[in-house]
């Protein structure tokens, strides 16, 4: 089953191709950006549980990038050493840990901060005020998507994801449905996105991966389509290692969710690119893994709600599928 084959890109070597996809907590009740002791426990067990791969949460780049007061951040070294404890853990498990840094923009519900998007289109009707980012502003948050990412290597990640998915900031400044710019980043709606990696590149060390996460369609007539994407990322092979393939969150559009309902723009991505691809979607059965892998829909699984409820669904396939030297010795008299 390739679920239990390793998985080599750059550096980084996962034992496996199951994937915990990055998931807000909002369990950081100081306020404070900062991580403990739930986040440790949290992250761990789906390493005890032996994902490959785990995605530590939207991680704001700045205060009022934050999605919610209760996010963790990495705008300030204080931050690092907490998520150090994290990375530290889930190495003492054999996996492998990733962060996902992100600025909510428009959807921020921080309070009593600035909060900005590429135009001034609220996405919902929060009474918060959300202004056009500024060209200072602008390159302020291209500054703090590389210090966060600086931070991030020195705690020890071994790999980075870009949050360009979902309706924040990036996605924002990309979908036509929210930028209406008429400056250089209304005429290229890439630009941030191609900046703020730009100035990641310079401090995120060369041999580690650097993965964006897209939503591959805004599901609007108007909005974001996959071959915007694949248009995008064919003219810019080199630019990431690895494509993390989820899809909507910009505007508020019912979505038909069912067992692997994104799994075909990961195949398209995955198929019309040069890119590599991380599928997700309600992928919650050994079969919809295996089928996802084995017909190289993507190349790593990720599997975010299952998760939640089971840290140990890896352990369950493991022995569903007579697999069970990948079961850890001291949980061997449970299985
Ligand atoms: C509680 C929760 C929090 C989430 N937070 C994030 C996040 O911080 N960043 C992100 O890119 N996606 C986030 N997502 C989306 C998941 O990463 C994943 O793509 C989604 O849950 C679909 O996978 P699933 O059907 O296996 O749960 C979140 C999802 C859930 C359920």
């Amino acid at each position: 089953m390739k679920l239990f084959e390793e998985y080599k890109i750059k550096n980084l070597i996962l034992k496996n191709r199951l994937v915990m996809p990055p998931m807000c907590t909002y369990q950081v009740f100081k306020k404070d950006g900062m991580a403990y002791s739930f986040h440790q426990g949290h992250y761990i067990a789906r390493a005890i549980g032996q994902v490959g791969l785990i995605i530590v949460e939207s991680t704001g780049v700045l205060e009022n990038g934050r999605i919610s007061d209760y996010d963790i951040g990495l705008y300030n070294d204080k931050q690092i050493e907490p998520l150090r404890k994290i990375v530290e853990g889930i190495h003492d498990q054999g996996s492998k840990c990733a962060i996902q840094l992100n600025h909510a923009g428009r959807k921020s519900e921080t309070l009593g901060l600035r909060h900005i998007g590429p135009s001034k289109l609220p996405y919902n009707d929060l009474e918060i005020d959300y202004e056009e980012a500024t060209k200072e502003e602008i390159s302020e948050v291209i500054r703090a998507f590389k210090e966060s990412a600086r931070r991030a290597n020195d705690a020890g990640f071994d790999a980075l994801e870009i949050h360009s998915a979902h309706g924040y900031l990036i996605h924002q400044f990309i979908s036509p449905l929210s930028n209406k710019r008429q400056d250089e980043y209304g005429k290229d709606r890439f630009l941030f996105l191609k900046e703020i990696l730009e100035g990641v590149k310079e401090v995120w060390p060369r041999e580690k991966p650097l993965w964006i996460r897209i939503s591959a369609t805004d599901f609007h007539d108007e909005g974001l389509k996959v071959q915007d994407w694949i248009n995008f990322l064919n003219e810019n092979k080199d630019l990431v290692d690895l494509v993390n393939v989820s899809a909507g969150g910009l505007i508020n559009v019912p979505i038909k969710a069912y067992p692997g309902y994104m799994l075909s723009l990961s195949k398209e991505i995955r198929s019309k690119t040069s890119y590599n691809t991380i599928g997700v979607g309600l992928i919650n059965t050994s079969e919809l893994v295996s089928y996802a892998l084995e017909t190289e829909m993507a190349d790593l699984v990720a599997v975010g709600r299952g998760l939640l409820r089971n840290p140990n669904f890896l352990l369950d396939i493991a022995k569903e599928r007579n697999k069970e030297e990948f079961i850890p010795q001291v949980y061997k008299r449970a299985y």
